[in-house]
């Protein structure tokens, strides 16, 4: 998302929300990252074969493909764009690879209405082997000043035991801020000293929490797993880096699988970094990535991040208080196999899990079709989520009033959902669920498919 647009959202929601100015101040000062980064990166596909003609054309298919418009702005390259330091200590790009240079690129990129990303390293090489920032700090941010960068991906390869992780990333931000140009900094030191503890914060937007992602399942919940227990850490100018989107890629994933990466990573607060070749993405593919109202989840400007609220073994409920009073959830099936044996399940939600008051009537929206459900719901809702999907909804009481419901509005969205949780406790909709599996053609279904029996 464009900084103004983040910025004209944010005020709105001060002035509309004035009672929560707390819930929507930057953990930064600089304005940057309000929201989480939306943009495309190169490495998941290309690893360091990236060349001019790609990032070009990329740069017009984000637009061409609608992408851009929905908020992927930040086009950014990853290891492999530069090629040796010149005499003067210089990093300078790949000759072969970008004849016309970088800044003539950030031109390009730029002219498009986008913002343009670079990659280096906190150690002596990059991982692929290019120079690393290392003891070049400062000349280097000056180089990526020259070069016109908005955005920083700073990894963490080839350094000694004995150079602190704090130190050098700490190195790269000063040097980033002497530029003047605002720079979003995102760092990537894979969640090997906790970054969310609070060192990252005070120096960048975003911190990697994980191993390096893969486009297959098993590494897509790894990195889910990876992520419980710290959406406390993250917030608006500072955000939680599950790494980035396989959605796309190699066509590996299923469309289940591609919606439930989709829709967690957007809970989650991720940056969302398209990670695919976008002159053959498939439309399946393209439509989860512009999904507008999973997005909207991401950029939520009350911008707390979703956490595990609900567990029972494979079967998982996430969940973030969304502006207005709203809820955000998504529903995880992740049973193992694939044969018929594991066919949709009922999973359900109780207002007690997510904040909301027992009672409370609310409207069901369901955020991949864009239609809200026929009826309102009171106290528990129950949808039914297809093997490896993520069955993403919006939770909204009814007939609150920004004005007249203000302390109510204010309390529901001061709910956090690690407080109290994850919780284990068993439904007894989740008994009846059993039974309902075996003949799940007989029981009455609303025209949405959402079982009539066991929805309150
Ligand atoms: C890894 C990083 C990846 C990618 C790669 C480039 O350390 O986690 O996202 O940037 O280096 O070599």
């Amino acid at each position: 998302m464009h900084r103004c647009e983040a910025c004209i959202l944010l005020g709105t929601a001060i002035l509309l929300l004035s009672t929560q100015f707390k819930c929507v101040q930057s953990l930064n000062e600089d304005g940057l990252a309000v929201t989480p980064v939306m943009g495309w990166n190169s490495w998941n596909t290309f690893g360091t074969y990236i060349d001019e003609e790609l990032i070009k054309t990329t740069a017009d298919l984000l637009l061409e493909l609608g992408l851009a418009d929905v908020g992927y702005t930040t086009l950014s390259l990853d290891d492999g764009w530069s090629s040796n330091r010149t005499e003067d200590g210089l990093l300078i790009g790949s000759k072969s690879k970008f004849p016309s240079g970088m800044k003539a690129l950030g031109d390009y990129i730029h002219s498009k209405g986008l913002k343009f990303g670079i990659y280096s390293d906190a150690g002596p090489m990059t991982c692929a082997g290019w120079p690393g920032s290392r003891g070049y700090e400062e000349i280097d941010a000056q180089t990526f000043a020259s070069f016109g960068v908005d955005y920083l991906k700073y990894d963490n390869c080839f350094a000694p035991a004995d150079d602190w992780v704090i130190d050098r990333y700490t190195a790269m931000s000063r040097a980033l801020k002497k530029t003047d140009r605002p720079i979003v900094y995102s760092l990537c030191d894979w969640g090997v000293l906790d970054p969310w503890l609070g060192w990252a914060k005070n120096i960048s937007h975003s911190w990697r929490t994980t191993q390096d992602i893969a486009p297959n399942w098993d590494s897509i919940l790894a990195n889910l797993d990876s992520s419980i227990g710290l959406a406390q850490f993250a917030g608006p100018g500072g955000w939680n880096d599950a790494d980035m989107l396989e959605i796309g890629v190699g066509n590996s994933l299923t469309h289940n699988q591609e919606r439930a990466h989709f829709a967690l990573w957007s809970l989650l607060k991720s940056p969302l970094l398209i990670g695919a070749d976008l002159r053959n993405i498939t439309t399946d593919s393209l439509n989860v990535l512009k999904a507008k109202e999973i997005i909207a989840m991401n950029q939520d400007v009350l911008g707390v991040a979703g956490e595990l609220v609900w567990k029972q073994g494979p079967k998982e409920i996430y969940a973030a208080p969304l502006a207005g009073g709203s809820r955000g959830l998504v529903f995880l099936n992740r049973h193992c196999g694939g044969t018929n044996q594991y066919p949709t399940i009922n999973m359900t939600v109780h207002w007690s899990e997510i904040g909301l008051p027992d009672g409370m009537e609310a409207w069901v929206r369901d955020l991949w079709r864009q239609i809200d459900l026929p009826r309102t719901y009171n106290s528990s809702f129950t949808a039914s989520v297809e093997l490896h999907d993520g069955a993403a909804f919006k939770v909204t009481p009814v007939s609150l009033d920004l004005k007249r419901d203000h302390k109510m509005i204010a309390l529901l969205d001061g709910w956090r959902p690690w407080k109290g949780n994850p919780s284990f406790v068993v439904h007894n909709e989740d008994l009846a669920e059993l039974s309902e599996r075996n003949m799940s053609m007989e029981l009455p279904r609303d025209e949405y498919g959402y079982l009539l029996s066991v929805s309150k």
